[in-house]
């Protein structure tokens, strides 16, 4: 059912729940959740502590139906730094990507509220089936790559005014695409909206020294598997490889997402007999008077990834 929400750290929940709220659209607080976060031992070595407040934003559609969980790691030493030297593609999370309605309107008003331009609007299409887009960058206050996207080629939008909807899609990175596919594939990431070989030119002011050289920019291979309802996700491949960004689990900046299932212990035991690890059993978490109940898996690359059964 394609991804439920991505996963942001911050430092400050309130101050975040307000700028997405305010600016971003996703004013529907779905639960607000502080204390232990079971089975994410995996990930985070421990059985971490922390705040999350998922939000959704009342404009979502089909084709942007995706959440955004903030989470603020609360014990140790509180929430651990972004991963440094992070450009686009490394393994682990790296964007968030929100489907909108007029990109040049809601990039004018991001930077408005106090966003940095990553990349001026722009028009393009995307092969092999070149359909069409429109596309934007911008880094939200905590730094996280929050691009714009409007599917002109596909089916756009509900009437409306210039705003932002939910998640279209995550991009993280990986090391053999032919491995992520297949792996995802069996998540229901069956079609491919576009595959592309070439650097995106635009990208490259966000590849620095001494990380990049400049003159020597990695290649990248990006594709986007689309499920049939929900969010989808864009794994990418650098070569040469880029280093691991993932970071620690609940570190500041995208690092985390959810796929969204209906029934989480038949889709548990689909994943195991599939030979996919899963962390443990589902865990069973009360908010708001319903349930959030998700489970952490091993993905190829061990990027942060759950299923989520969202009872709320
Ligand atoms: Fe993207």
């Amino acid at each position: 059912m394609g991804v439920d929400h991505v996963g942001v750290g911050v430092g400050d929940v309130d101050a975040a729940i307000e700028f997405y709220g305010r600016h971003v659209g996703f004013e529907r607080l779905l639960f607000d959740y502080a204390g232990e976060l079971p089975g994410l031992e995996a990930f985070a070595g421990r059985t971490p502590r922390g705040r999350v407040a998922m939000l959704e934003n009342s404009g979502a559609t089909p084709i942007g139906p995706g959440r955004v969980k903030l989470v603020q790691v609360l014990d140790g030493n509180g929430p651990p730094p972004v991963p440094e030297g992070q450009a686009w593609g490394e393994v682990g999370v790296c964007e968030i990507c929100l489907h909108v309605r007029d990109v040049q309107e809601v990039y004018d008003a991001l930077l408005a509220a106090g966003c940095e331009s990553l990349m001026e609007p722009m028009s393009a299409d995307v092969p092999p089936s070149g359909v069409a887009l429109d596309i934007a960058y911008v880094a939200d206050p905590w730094r996280t790559k929050l691009e714009l996207i409007e599917w002109t080629g596909l089916w756009r939008s509900l009437p409306g005014p210039a705003r932002a909807e939910g998640v279209n899609h995550v991009a993280f990175g990986v090391t053999d695409m032919a491995r992520t596919r297949a792996f995802y594939e069996r998540l229901g990431f069956t079609q491919l909206l576009f595959e592309s070989f070439d650097f995106f030119d635009p990208m490259a002011p966000w590849y620095r020294p001494p990380w990049y050289e400049p003159s020597e920019l990695p290649k990248q291979h990006m594709t986007m598997p689309m499920p049939a309802q929900g969010a989808a996700i864009e794994p990418v491949v650098l070569d040469p490889p880029g280093h691991d960004c993932r970071g620690e689990w609940g570190h500041l900046g995208p690092m985390d997402f959810g796929i969204r299932v209906s029934n989480i212990d038949a889709a548990v035991a689909e994943l195991r007999a599939g030979g996919v690890e899963a962390h443990g059993e589902p865990q069973t978490i009360e908010v708001n008077g319903g349930e959030w109940r998700y489970v952490a898996f091993a993905e190829p690359d061990g990027n942060y990834v759950s299923l989520v059964e969202a009872r709320y």
